[in-house]
């Protein structure tokens, strides 16, 4: 038996949708994808857990000693490989397919979100999908962990180890990837919140600007986080892949009804 609470909830949550208009953004983090097989970063079980973010995702660390943070993205890798989009990736597929969101912003490099259907995707800190060399400009699209016989994997062109095409501590956010977001977040009437702790800056600052411009925003976690009570207006406790659905059939009702 659901709370009455929970209900109301997807229903706050299908009014705030609808009166956005389709001026919508969402911003996704670990824990959208951790019902796909891939362990969030923090919490119980978090890969941060198990290796120290700032000798494993820190760039400097990796121009010293590469060979040891490909002990962490082997095992990062073979896990996003074998990952598939959830329900709460396709749920979201689905807003943007209604009209209902416009633009998401992700966190996560796993892909998931365009293999579950999201066209209008920004890769905030960048996707695993290629690989590229911090010495020349050679990159290999598409990598599949299956093309090499031993990790890491060395550039084709000048032999350096190659670097996932993601955003390391100590990088900068690839500028595009920023204007876009920014522009999106500033644009947005809401701002769907989901699977993050809001702990790293400036992917936390999305749903900042989007209040600052009179937005809304609705965060869907499995615990409260330095938005909860603040800048988000509604807070869903709860895996997103249980939620996000609800959500859309509470839109549906809402547009049915009217
Ligand atoms: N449904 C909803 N939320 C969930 C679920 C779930 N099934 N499982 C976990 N969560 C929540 C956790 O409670 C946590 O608050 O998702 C959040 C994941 O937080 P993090 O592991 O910190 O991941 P994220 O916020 O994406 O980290 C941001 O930090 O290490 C860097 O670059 C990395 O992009 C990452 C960034």
């Amino acid at each position: 038996m659901r709370t009455k609470s929970l209900t109301q909830a997807f229903e706050h949550a299908a009014e705030i949708m609808l009166e956005a208009d389709g001026r919508a953004a969402g911003l996704t983090g670990a824990g959208i994808s951790v019902a796909s097989g891939i362990p969030a970063f923090r919490g119980s079980q978090g890969l941060w857990d198990k290796y120290d973010p700032f000798e494993y995702a820190e760039i400097n660390n990796f121009k010293k000693q590469p060979e040891k943070v490909w002990e962490m993205l082997g095992e990062m890798l073979a896990v996003v490989e074998k990952a598939h989009p959830n329900r709460a990736h396709k749920a979201l597929a689905e807003l943007e397919g209604k009209g209902l969101l416009r633009t998401l912003i992700t966190q996560n490099v796993d892909g998931l979100h365009q293999a579950a259907g999201s066209l209008e995707v920004i890769e905030f800190h960048g996707a695993t999908r290629d690989l590229c060399c911090l010495s020349c400009d050679w990159r290999w699209p598409d990598f599949k962990l299956i093309a090499v016989k031993n990790l890491p994997p060395h550039c084709q062109q000048c032999g350096a180890v190659l670097k996932p095409d993601v955003v390391f501590f100590g990088e900068p956010i690839p500028e595009r990837a920023l204007l876009e977001a920014t522009a999106a977040a500033e644009k947005a009437k809401v701002m769907l919140v989901i699977g993050t702790s809001a702990n790293v800056h400036p992917a936390a600052d999305m749903p900042i600007l989007t209040k600052r411009s009179g937005g809304k925003v609705i965060e869907i976690n499995l615990e409260l986080t330095p938005l909860s009570g603040s800048v988000a207006d509604l807070t869903i406790l709860g895996p997103a892949d249980q939620l996000l659905p609800e959500i859309i059939a509470a839109c549906e009702r809402l547009v049915g009804n009217e």
